[in-house]
């Protein structure tokens, strides 16, 4: 079984097929890619298996069961986490605030027993402390602990988003173009936590990414999309060489054109 399955789904806005009768699986441990020009379809795709938009036909498996019944908030609880395309933080609060947030699903105590701050109110709480200073380590991210977002770089808020992400412990992490905006050296960080997010924590990553560079050193399967369509699926080489996938790219921007080069 599949870990994710999307079976053939389609959403639209007015006019406009956003995500028109996709298929694709996702397996447990592997680190699977979706690629396209702008407007493919991609980040509604991720809307999608978070359950912020409902679609008009299709439906959408995880771990076997349907998840078209559950709301956004239950998604932690299931085992899925994602980072947006737009970095969304609590701005005024620390990095620390912003990953324990991200283990909220994992708080069992009622309100009585957190007034009376019981014993196993205090267990769990350092239980979060724990699970969220793992991350900070493995985020390398120190020295940014009691910083508060607002004044963060633009590098730092993008991997705090992945470790608030991280913190939740999913199965499956959704990374909305984890690379857009970074730096050379940091896309290289980013690949590298990849590759350990999937060996060493075992969680199952699907991304959204136009560094093709980034998908190619860490995917293991990369679908193209194209206006919402799904054009071609296998490795990131022979995506990138797939006749349909290179007329999709034609009469995009430049830049975008680099970006499947
Ligand atoms: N909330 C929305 N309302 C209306 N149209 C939208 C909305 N979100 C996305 N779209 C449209 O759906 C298409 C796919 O967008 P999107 O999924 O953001 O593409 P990608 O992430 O691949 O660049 C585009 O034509 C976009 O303009
Ligand atoms: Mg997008």
């Amino acid at each position: 079984m599949s870990l994710l399955e999307i079976d053939n789904v389609t959403l639209r806005f007015g006019g406009v097929t956003a995500v028109n009768k996709v298929s694709f699986s996702v397996e447990e441990g592997e680190v699977f890619a979706l690629v396209g020009p702008n407007g493919a379809g991609k980040s509604t795709l991720f809307n999608l298996i978070s359950r912020f938009y409902d679609p008009v036909e299709g439906d959408i498996r995880f771990a076997g069961e349907s998840i078209l019944q559950r709301a956004p908030h239950e998604m932690a609880g299931l085992g899925i986490a994602r980072t947006f395309q737009n970095i969304e933080l609590f701005e005024q609060a620390t990095v620390l605030q912003n990953l324990l947030v991200g283990r909220h699903r994992h708080r069992k105590g009622n309100l009585v027993s957190e007034l009376a701050f019981t014993p196993f109110v205090r267990q769990e709480e350092r239980r979060h402390r724990e699970a969220v200073e793992k991350v900070i380590d493995f985020l390398d991210l120190q020295a940014y602990r009691e910083k508060h977002i607002a004044g963060l770089p633009y590098g730092v808020r993008k991997v705090v988003e992945m470790g608030r992400a991280l913190a939740i412990e999913p199965r499956l992490l959704l990374l909305d173009e984890p690379a857009s905006g970074l730096s050379v050296e940091e896309t290289l960080d980013v690949a590298f936590w990849i590759e350990d997010i999937k060996r060493e924590m075992g969680i199952t990553v699907l991304m959204v990414e136009h560094d093709m560079h980034l998908v190619s050193s860490v995917s293991d399967r990369v679908l193209a999309l194209a206006d919402g369509k799904a054009l071609a699926l296998g490795s990131a080489f022979e995506v990138q060489n797939d006749p349909k996938v290179i007329e999709a790219y034609i009469g995009v921007s430049d830049q975008e054109k680099r970006a499947v080069a």
